[in-house]
């Protein structure tokens, strides 16, 4: 993979270290319309508060899968942790030998294609996972870890089904899937934590984010461009037309009943037996 520009868009846009949904103590106070991009950023700040708090009390070394721009790993390295960061992506590549000044270990690579002489403690895949195909990411996994290590994942999985194609049953993996494979390649589930409500005031903030300035704006784009230009206008239409209902559908991504629905976001700690 070379640069995942959605998630670079992210990166840029929200300013926060972490490419991850943030967590949210009570969920059921937060007015997700009224929330700032600070708000979000502090919830992302809590998430990995509160992701550590399943570490045990046996772990040294951390190997950071799919490390992103490198907020999750700060954190743990200002609390002690000895850890080493993995990602395809070379925008992160950059940014995280920037952010670290060369100090930590940057591995380049798909976690499924992961070979290594050292062994960890744990293996940290922070909204990773779902990237990440199972088989050959239990066997890397295995392999990085040392007798006895943890697997700790954050991340949605898709715990319903229906035949409306719904965009929320693609990119994560079905939940029993997931959890055969981890036992089929030699790991037990230690702890789980169905983290779902406390991520989902993000998403709620992200919907009417979209509703009150993108969709607006895109309208006011489309209607200008139509009357100023109707040949532009018939032009982009035609060749953009399909793509843009495509992307209509994504909204569904960013409703949380819909993500309620299909997914669960859950929190695994395994230790490889
Ligand atoms: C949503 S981001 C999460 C980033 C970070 N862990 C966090 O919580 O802020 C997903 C991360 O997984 C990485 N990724 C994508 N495919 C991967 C793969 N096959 N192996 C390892 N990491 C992968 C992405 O480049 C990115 O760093």
């Amino acid at each position: 993979m070379a640069i995942d520009h959605v998630l670079k868009l992210y990166a840029e846009t929200i300013r926060s270290p972490y490419l991850h949904y943030g967590y949210w103590d009570e969920p059921e106070k937060v007015n997700a319309d009224s929330l700032s991009i600070d708000d979000i950023a502090d919830a992302q700040g809590r998430y990995i508060e509160h992701l550590t708090s399943f570490i045990p009390e046996d772990v040294r070394s951390i190997l950071d899968v799919g490390c992103g721009v490198g907020g999750n790993t700060a954190y743990l390295q200002e609390r002690g942790f000895d850890i080493d960061v993995l990602s395809p992506d070379s925008y992160q590549e950059e940014v995280i030998k920037e952010k670290f000044n060369g100090a930590l270990q940057f591995f380049k690579s798909k976690f499924e294609n992961f070979e290594t002489d050292r062994t960890y403690d744990l293996i940290l895949e922070s909204e990773s996972a779902c990237y990440i195909k199972i088989e050959p990411g239990f066997t890397s996994a295995r392999r990085a870890l040392r007798t006895s290590g943890y697997l700790l994942v954050a991340d949605y999985f898709v715990c319903y089904r229906d035949e409306r194609g719904s965009p929320h049953l693609k990119s994560s993996h079905p939940m029993k899937a997931y959890l055969e494979g981890a036992e089929a390649a030699g790991f037990k589930l230690l702890k789980e934590y169905d983290q779902t409500e406390n991520t989902m005031p993000t998403l709620d903030a992200a919907h009417h984010f979209i509703e009150r300035f993108i969709l607006p704006t895109a309208e006011y784009a489309q209607v200008s461009l139509q009357r100023k230009n109707p040949l532009t206008y018939r032009l982009m239409k035609s060749l953009f037309g399909k793509n843009i209902s495509s992307k209509m559908d994504q909204l569904d991504l960013v409703k949380s009943e819909e993500f309620r629905k299909y997914r669960k976001y859950m929190i695994y700690l395994f230790q490889k037996v």
